[in-house]
């Protein structure tokens, strides 16, 4: 028996989001329904809503979440009614060659829902990244559903769902950040902040924040950095190379998506060091470097997607850091909005005005 709920949805490229009513079916084999609690907003949901992502309109959107299991379908034994979960857009297939040699967070035969959910007039809904949780309840398949400690708010485990966990995730999965390494951070909005706390969390001696908005660089230092470089102001690779002793950081994160910065990253880092990249350029960006500068170095040069994060492992292992104290995901949570409000965290988000917006259901 399918229910219909409420849920924001792009209709059509650029337009602004509206709120509908869908028809959500109940799980089939492998599927769980979940009630969402609490559902971030995403530059990705941004990207759908412009078309930048696919054509498939009309999107439900919505992929940072957190709530709770109301029905399972045939076959579901991970995860069960009432269970607090955080959704993943990566449910892993432990089939394809990187599931096989244990890297699971390499896997791309993700595993979505095979229901659809529909509008009233029956057209077909595209779940932004297979999830679609701007919603009162959406359907998932059960490896998108992690289990995790029903004691943590639901807006702040909601967020290890994407931005926050791909960023700690690029410093301890990705950068293996080690205690007493220097880390330089380049773009400190939400991605970056994150890899700034997971810094935090590894131990890092040094971390350097790097932004080119000083209302950014005052989050970042609030948030665990160590140093500050406004990059509008200071060469960032000078700067970075100064206050590490003139040999740049260990592990360098860039979490911008330029040209510019991705050079920053290179030449910041020692030259034994680290390079992530976690922002996501776009299909026409270029980086050229002189061939001499990479054989002249050494290190690692990385891309880092969805934090290499593994659901399982990582997110109840947050979720504990969290309820401790030693995490907080709660700065991450600029404000609380209703499903209408989606289209006007956009703008906001768009103004560099907050880490997160967060829809509460
Ligand atoms: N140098 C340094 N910082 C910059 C520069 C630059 N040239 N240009 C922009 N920034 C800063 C912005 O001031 C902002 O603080 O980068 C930050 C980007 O933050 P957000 O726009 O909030 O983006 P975020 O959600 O953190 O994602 C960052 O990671 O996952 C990817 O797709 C995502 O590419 C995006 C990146
Ligand atoms: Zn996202
Ligand atoms: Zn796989």
């Amino acid at each position: 028996m399918s229910q219909q709920v409420r849920a924001v949805v792009a209709r059509s490229k650029g337009a602004p989001v509206s709120v509908e009513t869908i028809v959500v079916p109940d799980p089939g084999p492998g599927e769980a329904l979940v009630k969402i609690e609490a559902c971030g907003v995403c530059h990705t949901d941004l990207h759908y809503r412009e078309g930048g992502i696919s054509d498939d309109f009309p999107f439900l959107l919505g992929h940072e979440a957190a709530g709770v299991v109301e029905s399972v379908g045939e076959g579901v034994t991970d995860v069960a009614p009432g269970d607090f979960v955080i959704l993943n857009w990566r449910a892993v297939c432990g089939q394809c060659r990187a599931c096989l040699r244990g890297r699971p967070w390499y896997c791309f035969s993700t595993h979505n829902a095979k229901q659809k959910m529909t509008l009233t007039d029956g057209t077909e809904l595209s779940p932004a990244l297979g999830i679609g949780a701007f919603a009162e309840k959406t359907l998932v398949a059960a490896g998108q559903c992690t289990k995790v400690d029903l004691a943590a708010s639901a807006a702040a485990a909601g967020l290890l769902g994407c931005g926050v966990m791909a960023g700690i995730g690029a410093a301890i999965n990705t950068g293996n950040v080690g205690r007493g390494d220097s880390v330089a951070v380049i773009g400190c909005g939400g991605v970056g902040d994150a890899a700034i706390v997971g810094s935090n969390l590894a131990g890092a001696a040094k971390i350097i924040a790097v932004d080119i908005d000083d209302r950014k660089l005052a989050t970042a230092k609030r948030l665990g950095a160590t140093h500050t470089v406004n990059s509008k102001e200071t060469d960032a690779v000078d700067a970075v190379r100064e206050l590490t002793g003139g040999f740049g950081a260990d592990v360098v994160i860039e979490a911008v998506g330029r040209p510019e910065t991705y050079r920053q990253a290179f030449y910041a880092r020692d030259l034994a060091g680290t390079v992530v990249l976690v922002g996501v350029p776009t299909p026409e960006m270029k980086l050229e470097l002189p061939l001499l500068d990479v054989f002249g170095r050494g290190g690692s040069l990385k891309s880092s997607w969805y934090g290499d994060c593994l659901p399982s492992r990582d997110f109840p292992m947050l979720i504990d850091l969290y309820l401790q104290g030693r995490l907080d995901l709660d700065a991450f949570v600029t404000e609380t909005i209703a499903l209408d409000e989606v289209e006007k965290a956009f703008e906001r988000m768009h103004h560099g005005d907050v880490l997160r917006s967060v829809v509460i259901l």
